[in-house]
């Protein structure tokens, strides 16, 4: 028996190796993963570009520098995202929990400058398990028998403008949002709630929080998600892909909203280390290629044409989503759900079971047609046995 707290529910089998799409089990087991560590190892594994920048590091001989010590990887990394993104400063973690608990102290950092103490979150929202961002997470199951959350948070109705609408007053500080709902069951955006915002945001001069997590770093098919809205947000966050499988997160701030911020108003011991940063800054440079991005969003269309196909031949679908290589397939029936997620994966699919109705796929993005194809024939064939 492992000495694992039981906070998951652990596969019955080890895995020891990977390759390309593929992981393999202690029991030469071949594995296809529609999940990649749930939207992380977006290179798949053992991907030249972050073996290299593996040995790399090694050959510094360093593991670890403080947080106040400069090295090359995280300047550049820094200025990286900066200028792919808002033109912010950048705060470096180690996570995506901890890239939003950065976000949230600033935003309400600003806000006490303003007497502005609300954050507006979503419902079907995730924004990761420490207590802060529990805080601004919509799921009530995560945050039970753990006492009070901090801050004062309302949640608005994902895509409903009119409620939006009635939640913003004097006291709103931030509006947080995923463009593309990871653990709430890939749900989209529209283009109508997101012109809403950006209009509520820029009239009341209310902050744009985009949680890019799990959307970001090319899985939508453009580098962070937001840009399919042509949104500006002041506040990003970064983790999952960024790191390709190495722990990192990142928190990406406009100028003006962090004006109030001093030296040691915020840290984070391995934060921004040597061995994080190479590997993003390589990674994030390696998937920032239009050609790279276009593969990603070409893979979607198919991928979003095969899923509405298996939808048109079984009654039990509900509705399938698709946003690049972000899909969710939601069933009406959480049991079969649950069968098919158990069914596949016997049969060599790597999946991930969100709101236990809803499939979520979201493959390394350098999967190829075949093995997409591949791993589309697997649940088709699974659920044609039901
Ligand atoms: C959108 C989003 N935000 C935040 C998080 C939390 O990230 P982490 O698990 O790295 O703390 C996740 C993780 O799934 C996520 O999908």
């Amino acid at each position: 028996m492992n000495k694992l707290l039981k906070t998951y529910n652990f596969s019955n089998f080890e895995i020891v190796k990977g390759n390309g799409c593929y992981l393999y089990t202690s029991q030469k087991k071949k594995l296809l993963d529609f999940s990649a560590g749930v939207a992380v190892n977006s290179l798949g594994y053992n991907h030249p570009i972050v073996k290299k920048s593996l040995q790399d590091q090694i050959k510094t001989g360093i593991s670890h520098l403080s947080g106040s010590q400069i090295h090359e990887f995280k300047i550049k990394l820094s200025e990286l995202l900066s200028k792919e993104s808002n033109k912010g400063e950048v705060f470096f973690s180690n996570s995506g929990a901890e890239s939003i608990e950065a976000a949230i102290k600033i935003a309400r950092n600003y806000g006490s400058h303003l007497n502005k103490d609300e954050i507006i979150a979503m419902t079907s929202s995730f924004h990761g398990r420490t207590i802060g961002a529990l805080s601004v997470g919509s799921n009530k199951n995560y945050k039970s028998k753990i006492g009070p959350v901090p801050g004062k948070v309302k949640f608005c109705e994902f895509n409903n403008s009119s409620h939006l609408k009635k939640l913003v007053n004097k006291k709103t500080v931030a509006i947080i949002i995923e463009f593309v709902q990871g653990d709430g069951g890939i749900n989209i955006c529209t283009e109508e709630f997101a012109k809403t915002i950006k209009e509520i945001c820029k009239k009341t001069k209310i902050l744009l929080i985009a949680d890019e997590i799990q959307g970001g770093i090319g899985r939508t098919g453009k580098i962070f998600a937001y840009k399919h809205y042509k949104a500006n947000p002041d506040i990003i966050t970064s983790a999952k892909g960024l790191g390709a499988g190495i722990p990192i997160g990142a928190t990406i701030v406009k100028k003006e909203i962090s004006k109030n911020i001093n030296i040691g108003f915020h840290g984070s011991t391995f934060g921004g280390g040597m061995l994080q940063t190479r590997v993003a800054y390589n990674v994030f440079k390696s998937i920032n290629k239009t050609k790279f991005l276009n593969s990603v969003k070409s893979k979607g269309i198919l991928l979003g044409s095969l899923l509405n196909k298996i939808q048109s031949n079984h009654k039990f679908i509900k509705e399938v989503r698709v946003k690049g290589l972000m899909a969710g397939i939601e069933f009406n029936d959480s049991q079969i759900a649950s069968k098919i997620y158990k069914d596949t994966s016997d049969n060599g699919l790597v999946t991930t079971l969100v709101k236990g109705n809803i499939i979520r796929i979201t493959p390394p993005l350098i999967i190829k047609i075949k093995e997409l194809k591949r791993g589309i024939k697997i649940i088709s064939d699974c659920l044609n046995k039901i």
